[in-house]
């Protein structure tokens, strides 16, 4: 392929991913959005492979790389379960982590990479490296660690390391002072301890970050490592003069830093703090449980359940990570559709954070082909609960806390929450009293509008689904 045809390519493969990136902002176009950037990667990776850059002796080993990272891919797509999605995003992020510190030591020792630059230019070549590197390791070791966290492997707490931002100002002023070795460095073999010295800090400095952050700070932390991640490859573009690279990480890096804000938002968290490390402690974000609410809780059989559905004229369905655990998805939306056929006026509210993912229930709810029009963000629907019978939570728990409101000490406190206890009545459906992602305990279950549907979601949701049939 000509340098001119891979340009023009290249070209082609931006203008896809940013239509990619336009039509993912809406359900009703995201299959579309998605289209274009599986075309777009398409034309990027062949432009690539079959570019002027990579040599005939090269192309079986790019290949038979892809072949196998290919098939591990697929596996992992097809294997995956819905609940561990969020997992297998941050285990990919974590690649391109280790794929940025890889080129990065590659081009670094490669003799060819440095040929022909003038004194400056050389400068600047090894500056992108040693920032490439940066960024890829804190990528790297932070995504495994929110991997670990994600699949519970990990728990949540938050680890407090005392004068915990002197380490992190410590260890940056050590990698700023080894920066300055790296470029003074006589040799390659000379500027190799420095960088694996950052490394090794910048690595530390990943499992510090997010080792630190408590449980209900962590879409935050998916956020920001997705923007990593984009940063990451946007550096490794530099490092390898791949203009593409660079516009599709900076594309990547610059909307998950959009949607981190977004998150922060949600969380009523500052970006500030965020961008700087130090969330998940202001507001003593420990998830020991909050404050224990006193009284019982009344639980209610599915038959009642349904009767009060189908007395109703307007519901709210709250869903939460439970109804993806459970896979309720369906069942969720027959009732829906049974529901409205008699008329009842039935809306779903999303909180930002819901589940695990970002836009984790609109996913689920899409793929059970849930109208989109009576899908709403909580903002959009949040002043309506005074005037709504019957507020039905799927499996939702901390997005549904009024801890967040009332309780200044509660770790969530702050934290906007669907305020599904001003229905009439609220049915909250779980199999148990255990506390949420948070691990703080719900007053909402002993409120007395409040109701406790136990058992499996989907069970639930189907016995339901039969007696309103009935
Ligand atoms: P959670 O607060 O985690 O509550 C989910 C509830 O679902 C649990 O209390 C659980 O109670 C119940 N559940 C689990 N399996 C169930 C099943 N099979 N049937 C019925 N119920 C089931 O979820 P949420 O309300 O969606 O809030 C999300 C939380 O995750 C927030 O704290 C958020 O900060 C955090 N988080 C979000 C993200 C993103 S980006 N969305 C990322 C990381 C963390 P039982 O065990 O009693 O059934």
């Amino acid at each position: 392929m000509s340098a001119n045809l891979a340009t023009v390519s290249y070209i082609g493969a931006t203008i896809l991913f940013i239509l990619s990136l336009g039509g993912l902002s809406s359900p009703v176009s995201s299959r579309r959005g998605n289209l274009y950037g599986m075309i777009g990667m398409t034309i990027a990776v062949l432009a690539t492979v079959f570019g002027p850059r990579v040599t005939m002796a090269g192309l079986p080993w790019i290949i038979g790389a892809m072949v196998v990272g290919g098939s591990i891919g697929l596996y992992a797509a097809r294997t995956v379960q819905m609940t561990q999605m969020p997992e297998l995003v941050a285990l990919m992020h974590s690649l391109v982590g280790l794929a940025a510190c890889l080129v990065g030591f590659a081009n670094y020792i490669d003799p060819a990479a440095a040929a022909g630059l003038t004194e400056a230019e050389k400068h600047i070549h090894e500056i992108e490296i040693y920032i490439g590197i940066f960024i890829g390791a804190i990528t790297f070791s932070g995504s495994i660690i929110a991997f670990g966290k994600l699949s519970g492997k990990i728990g949540g707490n938050p680890m407090l390391l005392p004068a915990r931002h002197w380490l992190n100002l410590a260890g940056l002023l050590v990698v700023i002072y080894f920066g300055r070795e790296f470029l003074h460095a006589a040799s390659v073999a000379e500027g190799m301890t420095p960088l694996i010295v950052m490394t090794v800090v910048a690595l530390l400095f990943g499992i510090h970050m997010v080792m630190a952050i408590g449980g209900a700070d962590m879409p935050v932390v998916v956020s920001m490592l997705n923007s990593y991640s984009g940063w990451a490859a946007a550096a490794t573009g530099f490092m390898l003069s791949n203009d593409l690279l660079i516009v599709t990480g900076a594309l990547v890096g610059s909307s998950g830093a959009i949607l981190s804000y977004i998150m922060c938002q949600a969380m009523n968290r500052h970006f500030i703090s965020v961008i700087a490390g130090g969330f998940g402690t202001t507001s003593g974000a420990t998830p020991v449980a909050g404050a224990q609410p006193a009284g019982e809780v009344a639980p209610i059989l599915s038959a009642e359940t349904a009767e009060l559905l189908s007395e109703a004229k307007n519901v709210i369905i709250v869903p939460g990570y439970g109804m993806a655990v459970a896979q309720a998805q369906h069942t969720v939306y027959e009732i829906t559709r049974h529901l409205r056929e008699k008329g009842v006026n039935v809306r779903f509210g999303i909180h930002p954070v819901a589940g695990r993912m970002p836009g984790h229930m609109n996913v689920l709810l899409a793929e059970a082909k849930v109208p989109y029009d009576i899908v709403f963000e909580m903002d959009e629907l949040n002043d309506d609960f005074p005037t709504t019978d019957v507020a039905i939570v799927i499996g939702a728990n901390d997005i549904v806390n009024p801890a967040a409101q009332d309780d200044p000490a509660s770790p969530i406190a702050g934290m906007p929450v669907l305020e599904v206890w001003k229905a009439k009545t609220s049915i909250v459906m779980k199999r148990s009293m255990a506390s949420g992602y948070a691990g703080v305990d719900n007053p909402l279950f002993y409120k007395e509008n409040n109701r406790m549907l136990f058992g499996d979601a989907k069970k639930m949701l189907d016995e339901v689904l039969v007696v309103l049939k009935t």
